[in-house]
């Protein structure tokens, strides 16, 4: 965060702690609200979308989304699930048209950027790593966000926080290095083109990987493995 107020000093930061203020879980109401049209909804529907509008509102405002989350369960912890869930909106965030054929599912907006910044007691969760097929973390996150119109993800992982040895010492220092890399750079990419489209995108994504995971020795190096996920 310093790194990018550094570069962005005009810049609004938004901040949501879902861990100390958790949104509500859906309810059987919220889904008939949010699935009911505007117009048409009675006073109780709109006060069940109350806090979702709100959240919406601020994704829908942001260029930048960080989100920063400990891996509970190889997954995310239902604090942050709330969140997505509250945030992912039909008709505000994404449109389903079965006209669309085989991918009904289309994001309002594109262009956004999310920076993950995952913390988890074991290691190895990157792609190709011993321990990938656990990671139901940053791909369900990042898979989710993309209906809210992210087209750019890059993750930065802390890994083997239960063990406290050099593995993890090394990847907290990868981490905070990439962590500030990145806002740097992200900096200077968002002032240069810093227009939210509506429509389609590629979803491109771009992760660190820690290097000792891959052949079993260099502790603590990192490196960016881009790889396109194309969107519908
Ligand atoms: C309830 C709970 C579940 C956890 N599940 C996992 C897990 O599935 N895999 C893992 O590698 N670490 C797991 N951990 C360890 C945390 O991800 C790890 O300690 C992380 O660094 C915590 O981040 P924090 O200090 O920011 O809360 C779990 C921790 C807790 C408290």
């Amino acid at each position: 965060m310093d790194a990018w107020r550094t570069a962005r000093p005009e810049e609004i930061v938004l901040s949501r702690d879902v861990g100390r203020s958790p949104p509500p879980h859906l309810t059987e109401n919220w889904i008939g609200a949010a699935f009911t049209e505007g117009a048409a909804r009675t006073a109780a529907q709109e006060e069940a979308l109350r806090i979702s509008d709100e959240l919406v509102d601020e994704v829908l405002r942001s260029e930048v989304i960080v989100i920063a989350t400990p891996m509970y369960n190889y997954g995310m912890p239902s604090h942050l699930k709330a969140w997505i869930d509250q945030v992912i909106r039909i008709n505000r965030t994404l449109t389903f048209d079965l006209a669309r054929g085989e991918q009904p599912i289309e994001p309002v907006q594109s262009g956004k950027r999310l920076v993950l910044l995952t913390s988890s007691g074991e290691g190895c969760f990157g792609p190709g790593e011993a321990n990938a097929e656990r990671n139901h973390l940053d791909t369900h996150i990042a898979h989710a966000l993309a209906l809210a119109g992210v087209s750019e993800t890059h993750r930065v992982r802390i890994e083997f926080q239960e063990f406290g040895d050099d593995r993890h010492k090394a990847s907290v220092a990868a981490a905070y290095s990439t962590a500030r890399e990145l806002a740097r750079r992200l900096a200077k990419a968002t002032s240069a083109a810093s227009t939210l489209s509506a429509g389609r995108f590629p979803h491109r994504e771009l992760a660190t990987q820690t290097k000792h995971c891959v052949d079993g020795s260099d502790l603590g190096q990192t490196q960016s493995v881009p790889h396109e996920t194309p969107r519908p």
